[in-house]
């Protein structure tokens, strides 16, 4: 990026900018994440980019009423700044909902409110990560956490995915073979990019690998409250390795797919040392999350309607999940597979070997359609995932799945 330098005397020379960058930055992708967001509003293409919520759920009308009465009754509290570990009453209200989905309540020092699931990530790395520091992910895994780890210039390493979720028993091999991380993080439900979850029995083996190594366990539970069995999360879901594992695992929770990514919300749960750490870096970055956004959740939430929402919520994502699993039985080629998602988001296509997906999405935008090809959820140096795309189906409109699927089958079947 350039810039033009005047100068009275000598006329002016071009400013390199890029020239002036920290080192740390040199590791940052973040191109992925922008092309995903500024497809956000375009309304002539079939987007299974961005993994956004269906805005039909927001209550648009129950939040304009919330948000008069608090403004109106409460402006020193709403509208001010707010303490760096989240209001005491939203915290309460939060330590409740663990409770009762979880079995467990934080201790008052266990629990912040973040700007969302992302600023746990970042201030987790800020706090604890040196450069060279060994952070663990799953292979592939979420875009943001990977920028978060590499921003602070991580020695990040991936462990495969099967179908029960990370191969816990690779991660074990790395271990004994003196692989030390600081950090494992994980998305144990409903993964994205996949649509898988880690099993029950690896997440034991997961939390006992933590205590036996010393590393601490980043759950990511972005869409654990989006499963679509009867009930989910409820009994029958595996545990959370928060719930586990209070000692060694810090949960990153996020309002965005459950309630609405507006409001930039999120908690974090974990050992009370870590989480005072986590403080401490949020009153240098954005001091804290915003009142007003963090008593309109609480309101929402204590007056049923997340619980109603994310019901509802569920029902909508299955449907969705369920018309493109069909769609693509129906129009992929021979050779193609994909994952059968129990909750989230998103599906994972393998197209048959060779085909290149960043290189077809021109092609896919020319029909307009889009998708997130595969490779950037890898780390660069593994070279996988080039014939991988995750199918985002959470904001395509039902009537538009099918032929969205179609038109996506058509670019891959001209590749072959
Ligand atoms: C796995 C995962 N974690 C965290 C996030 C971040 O969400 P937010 O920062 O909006 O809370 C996302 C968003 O896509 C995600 O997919």
């Amino acid at each position: 990026m350039t810039a033009l330098l005047g100068d009275q005397n000598q006329g002016s020379h071009v400013l390199n900018w890029d020239d002036r960058l920290a080192r740390r930055t040199h590791a940052l992708g973040g191109s992925e994440i922008t092309a995903i967001l500024s497809l956000a509003g375009a309304t002539d293409v079939i987007t299974f980019s961005g993994g956004f919520p269906e805005p039909s759920l927001f209550q648009t009308q129950v939040l304009a009423d919330i948000a008069a009465r608090l403004i109106a009754d409460e402006p020193g509290v709403a509208l001010q700044y707010a303490a760096t570990e989240g209001l005491a009453s939203v915290r309460t209200y939060v330590a409740g909902r663990l409770a009762a989905a979880e079995g467990r309540t934080p201790a008052a020092a266990e629990l912040m409110i973040t700007s969302g699931g992302i600023d746990c990530m970042e201030l987790l790395a800020k706090s604890y990560i040196d450069p060279g520091d060994v952070v663990v992910v799953e292979g592939p895994t979420y875009l943001g956490g990977l920028m978060a780890f590499r921003g602070y210039e991580a020695d990040v390493r991936a462990v495969p995915l099967d179908d029960d979720g990370m191969r816990v028993d690779v991660l074990a091999d790395l271990l004994a073979g003196g692989l030390r991380p600081k950090i494992v993080y994980t998305i144990p439900d409903y993964q994205n990019p996949t649509g898988l979850s880690l099993s029950a029995e690896r997440r034991r083996e997961l939390v006992d690998l933590a205590r036996r190594y010393g590393f601490l366990i980043l759950e990511d539970v972005a869409y654990r409250e989006l499963g679509f069995g009867a009930g989910a999360p409820g009994p029958a879901a595996p545990p959370s390795m928060w719930s586990l594992a209070p000692d060694v695992v810090l949960q990153a929770g996020t309002f965005s797919k459950i309630f609405s990514p507006g409001f930039r919300m999120g908690w974090a749960a974990g050992p009370a040392d870590v989480v005072g750490r986590l403080v401490i870096a949020k009153q240098n970055s954005d001091q804290c999350a915003g009142a007003l956004g963090q008593r309109m959740m609480e309101e929402y939430g204590r007056g049923g309607h997340m619980d109603r929402q994310i019901a509802a919520s569920r029902e909508l994502y299955a449907r969705r999940a369920r018309l493109t699993t069909e769609a693509l039985t129906a129009h992929m080629p021979d050779g193609a597979t994909w994952t059968t998602p129990a909750g989230g988001f998103y599906v994972w296509l393998t197209c048959p070997e060779g085909v290149d997906t960043v290189a077809l999405s021109a092609a896919a935008r020319a029909q307009k359609v889009a998708y997130v090809p595969g490779r950037p959820f890898y780390l660069d140096d593994a070279g996988a995932g080039g014939n991988q795309i995750r199918l985002a189906y959470c904001r395509v409109a039902d009537h538009l799945i099918d032929e969205g699927i179609r038109r996506i089958a058509d670019v891959v079947k001209s590749a072959l």
